[in-house]
């Protein structure tokens, strides 16, 4: 197996490229609400503290597929999002979060079916309290995949590479997916798969899938017990989807799997604050690469250095080609 750990003289300039470059990105939006409050006593009608919320201080963050789009508009992408809220005012909050980032919700569709995803995370004296959850998560009905569907004919012409997102929310159905995979192929763009579903139909037709350690054991059914166990997994599920793997492995960075190559790439995290949404920051960075016409593993070796930044910063985060090319400078220095 070989090891990419060196610094490519290359990157600099596929960063350079980023700007401007356009993602179609198929996947389940969520809105991420953060309320904060304090807690000085516990309540007299049940043993639960009593959250007294500082007024004017909710914060909504745009999560799940919508956090890849964060990623990639930070990054100097154009993001064309294709996903479905409800019919309510959270999804009113959620395009204003997307517009505050850059990202336009054009192809937004409303679903009356579902309320748009919220995930309330309740936090006292920086803890988390509670999480509360909006969700319905029933596949999207016919009549609503093809509206997406009718976004998507358009954007893909006009994309340079397009992620599927799937949270596992009801945009992502089998029908849609293989949809996507024929307007790619007839289009000429890749595809980039963050999975959710055991189904290999849901791989079949893509360029790249990108499980993380967990993902991937689950969809090989083999138990990663050691390093040769993560090769056979790795090297299973690309034969078996016809498609290049990339296992994302937490502290231990990714492998990738190429028809006849299997790289590691050891992660560049430097310090470790926030993991949540590192897989977004991965796909992001990858789409754009890829669309600036990265081989594969140049696209990989610069998803880990953007992976390694983000980490390194509390919440869901992302970074810019900015922070990205210093980082590549000083990865090359040795740092
Ligand atoms: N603890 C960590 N230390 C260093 N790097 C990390 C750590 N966790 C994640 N990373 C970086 O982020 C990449 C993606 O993380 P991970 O494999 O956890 O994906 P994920 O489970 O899909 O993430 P999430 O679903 O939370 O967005 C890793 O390959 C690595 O580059
Ligand atoms: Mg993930």
């Amino acid at each position: 197996m070989r090891t990419v750990h060196k610094h490519d003289g290359k990157l600099l300039g596929i960063v350079d490229r980023f700007n401007g470059k356009k993602i179609l990105l198929v996947g389940d939006v969520i809105l991420d609400k953060y309320t904060f409050g304090e807690v000085s006593r516990i309540s007299p009608e049940a043993p639960v503290p009593i959250l007294s919320i500082e007024r004017g201080k909710d914060k909504y963050v745009p999560g799940g597929a919508a956090n890849a789009a964060n990623n990639i508009a930070a990054l100097g992408g154009k993001v064309l999002l294709a996903s479905v809220t409800g019919n309510d005012s959270r999804r009113n909050e959620l395009i204003s979060a997307l517009r505050n980032q850059g990202v336009e919700p054009d192809g937004l569709v409303v679903d009356e079916s579902r309320p748009t995803i919220m995930k309330t995370r309740v936090v006292a004296q920086n803890q988390q309290l509670i999480r509360i959850d909006h969700e319905k998560t029933h596949f999207v009905l016919t009549e609503i995949e093809n509206k997406i569907l009718d976004y998507i004919s358009d954007a893909i012409q006009e994309a340079d590479a397009v992620i599927i997102s799937d949270y596992g929310k009801g945009v992502i159905t089998k029908s849609l997916v293989k949809q996507v995979f024929a307007l790619a192929k007839k289009y000429g763009k890749k595809v980039i798969v963050d999975p959710k579903q055991s189904d290999p139909e849901y791989y079949r037709g893509s360029f790249l899938v990108t499980p993380n350690l967990k993902e991937a054991s689950e969809l090989s059914q083999v138990e990663p017990l050691n390093e040769e166990d993560i090769i056979q997994m790795g090297k299973k599920l690309a034969l078996e989807f016809g498609t290049n793997i990339l296992i994302t492995r937490g502290k231990d960075g990714m492998s990738l799997f190429q028809a006849n190559e299997v790289v590691h790439i050891p992660t560049k995290a430097r310090e470790v604050y926030d993991v949540s949404g590192a897989g977004d920051t991965v796909v992001g960075t990858l789409a754009l690469a890829l669309a600036a016409g990265a081989e594969l593993v140049d696209a990989v070796v610069l998803a880990n250095y953007a992976a390694g930044i983000v980490v390194g910063k509390f919440g869901t985060a992302t970074t810019n080609a900015e922070e990205l090319k210093k980082y590549i400078q000083e990865e090359a220095r040795g740092h």
